[in-house]
């Protein structure tokens, strides 16, 4: 190949900067041109691609976001909006594309592919949500900005004699809860996995958090992801609301929200974002695409994006038992 694509799509994640500037680097080092596609497939449609150079690049490694911007694109869910991607990539002779994004933006990828256009997908999400990667870019960065947030939040929480609920994104995902929850030692971990399973039963978070308020607890946090009840508008307030009614106690929520999207990559989702994309551009050199790119025992790794999208995501049981242990015991 002599010119190749990058794209980000979706909702934007922390090391999706050090994806584009990555591929510019690697491309360049095989002496392969790149494409840059503004605001993922909308942006492809209505052809707003240009040459990326290094230069214009800079050190644009280091930002949060994406500088190519991102978007989620209706167009691309109907057989027109991707038959007229595929006219365009053609035009601008670009010879295989680097979508970077969650499990909606590989879609996309695979539907280009199925029009002969080698696709290779990058883990862009804070989510964590896609099985056969350990990691996504992002996540690592929203753990650490909503761990962060959580322990001002205790902080207040303690000085008030206050119990805290805190929601954290991840879609229908509970990694970064339960990421957060482990870490921050919290009272109650609330994450869909387990709902599922057992419906998580109110009485129950009640009657723990009266135990823990007669033990001598005077504070205490629970991390909700919202995932938990991902339809209901307003679920940690809820939440809140069932449980002051429930315990008599003094309890606030907070919905952390787009915060957790922002900020600068951590050196764990910079270096997998690097490492990723160096094996992504070199599959495209040798003509290779329909594949994901991920991470696994610490091991870049990559593997048919069909095979990837059917793999089912699971939390780490073991894991949560734990963290649900030790944050019950005062
Ligand atoms: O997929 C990333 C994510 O931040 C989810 O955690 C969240 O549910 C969703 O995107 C929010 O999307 P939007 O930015 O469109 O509100």
């Amino acid at each position: 190949m002599k010119c190749i694509g990058v794209l980000t799509s979706g909702g934007d994640a922390p090391g999706m900067n050090a994806v584009i500037w990555s591929t510019v680097r690697a491309a360049h080092a095989r002496g392969m041109k790149v494409m840059g596609i503004e605001d993922g497939y909308q942006g492809l449609i209505e052809r707003r691609v240009h040459e990326l150079t290094a230069k214009e690049l800079g050190n644009c490694l280091d930002l949060g976001g994406t500088c190519l911007g991102t978007a989620r694109c209706k167009a691309m869910m109907t057989d027109e909006g991707r038959d007229e991607a595929a006219t365009v990539v053609r035009e601008f002779g670009i010879e295989g594309i680097i979508v970077c994004g969650g499990d909606g933006s590989y879609r996309g990828a695979q539907t280009l592919s199925e029009r002969g256009i080698p696709t290779i997908g990058l883990p862009g999400t804070i989510d964590n949500d896609l099985a056969y990667t350990d990691f996504t870019i992002g996540y690592d960065t929203a753990c650490n900005t909503a761990t962060e947030a959580a322990m001002k939040i205790r902080d207040t929480m303690t000085s008030h004699h206050r119990f805290g609920i805190i929601e954290v994104m991840g879609r229908r995902c509970g990694d970064i809860a339960l990421s957060v929850g482990l870490v921050v030692g919290a009272d109650y971990i609330l994450v869909p996995e387990i709902q599922y399973e057992t419906p998580y039963d109110m009485e129950n978070i009640a009657k723990r958090l009266t135990k823990l308020s007669s033990e001598g607890a005077k504070s205490g946090l629970i991390i909700l992801a919202e995932g938990v009840e991902y339809d209901t508008p307003n679920r940690a307030e809820v939440l809140c609301d069932a449980l002051v009614q429930r315990t008599g106690l003094e309890i606030r929520s907070t919905v952390l929200g787009h915060m957790q999207r922002g900020g600068y990559p951590s050196v764990r989702d910079r270096s997998y974002a690097i490492q990723m994309t160096e094996r992504a551009v070199e599959l495209l050199h040798k003509g290779i695409g329909n594949r994901v790119v991920g991470v696994r025992h610490n091991q870049i790794i990559d593997m048919d994006i069909v095979e990837a999208l059917q793999m089912k995501q699971t939390i780490n049981k073991d894991l949560y038992d734990l963290a649900q242990q030790l944050g019950s015991v005062r």
